[in-house]
């Protein structure tokens, strides 16, 4: 399967740390900060976050509501501006002086990929059509497009319901089918908010071991916002949002508090 094989990326053996000093970072964050607002109505929301993913790492955002989680990943994604601080990707400056990402927008959409909570699949256009979108919007010819457009969709097991239009699909089944577009142009960097709230605990378990399976198969970078403790056995990290404040957590010990939650 050509557009699935792995990416070959050097990945790190623990948080943050690459295993060769050359590894790039896909995604990193320095003292990034945004505040809404200005004056006696000013929220921050994000405080001097600094942290950095590398290829093929799976990485949970916790925090509670209010927190800044959703903030951060607007940030990282290049649709929200940092109030100060600075984002990379792939090594490469996106925003204040000196940026060396020029177009943002082509930028998001050939290397990120965005799962949230609901679908929001097109209503009146077929599984396999909603994938299709993602890839038309990038050029890529049609014939290359109906390939991977079946080949992700037999990856992420929906294929046999790519013709059908979004309200004759499960939960489940919509949501696999929009991490199927929001993978459709192999993004290096694939970010989701709260993308298993809408589903019950089975199916949010395997639609975040669809997103290990792309951090390990494609070596992508994955973030995932999430409230659900259950499936953080799945995660390389896990980055803790309190009050803005970006922190690192233990998997070991986050793992050991939820089983005895
Ligand atoms: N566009 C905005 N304008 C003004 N304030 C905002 C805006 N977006 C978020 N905020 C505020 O920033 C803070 C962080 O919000 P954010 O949505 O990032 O939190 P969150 O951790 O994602 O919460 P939740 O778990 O409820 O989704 C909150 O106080 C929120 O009210
Ligand atoms: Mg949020």
């Amino acid at each position: 399967m050509s557009a699935l094989k792995p990416a070959g990326a050097p990945i790190p053996d623990h948080a943050g740390t690459p295993v060769s000093a050359d590894a790039m970072s896909v995604l990193e964050l320095r003292d990034v900060s945004k505040v809404y607002g200005s004056g006696d109505t000013a929220v921050a929301a994000v405080s001097n976050a600094t942290t950095a993913l590398y290829p093929g790492q799976m990485v949970a955002l916790l925090g509670p509501s209010g927190s800044g989680k959703s903030s951060l990943l607007l940030m990282a994604g290049l649709l929200e501006a940092p109030t100060s601080g600075s984002v990379l990707l792939r090594g490469q400056l996106a925003n204040g002086p000196g940026a060396s990402i020029a177009d943002p927008r082509a930028f998001r959409r050939q290397h990120i990929g965005f799962v949230f909570q609901k679908p929001n699949l097109i209503p009146f256009l077929s599984a396999a059509e909603n994938v299709q979108l993602a890839l038309e919007i990038n050029d890529v010819p049609a014939d290359q497009a109906q390939r991977r457009i079946h080949e992700l969709l037999s990856y992420l097991e929906v294929d046999h319901r790519s013709d059908n239009l979004p309200n004759k699909l499960s939960g489940g089944e919509q949501q696999r089918v929009a991490v199927a577009r929001a993978m459709a142009n192999q993004p290096p960097l694939l970010l989701a908010d709260e993308p298993t709230a809408a589903l019950d605990s089975k199916r949010g378990r395997q639609v975040m071991s669809l997103f290990k399976q792309v951090a390990r198969d494609l070596g992508a970078a994955v973030l995932v916002v999430t409230h659900d403790h259950r499936s953080l056995d799945l995660f390389d990290r896990i980055l803790q949002m309190d009050d803005g404040h970006l922190s690192e957590r233990a998997v070991t010990s986050m793992l050991n508090a939820s089983a005895t939650a």
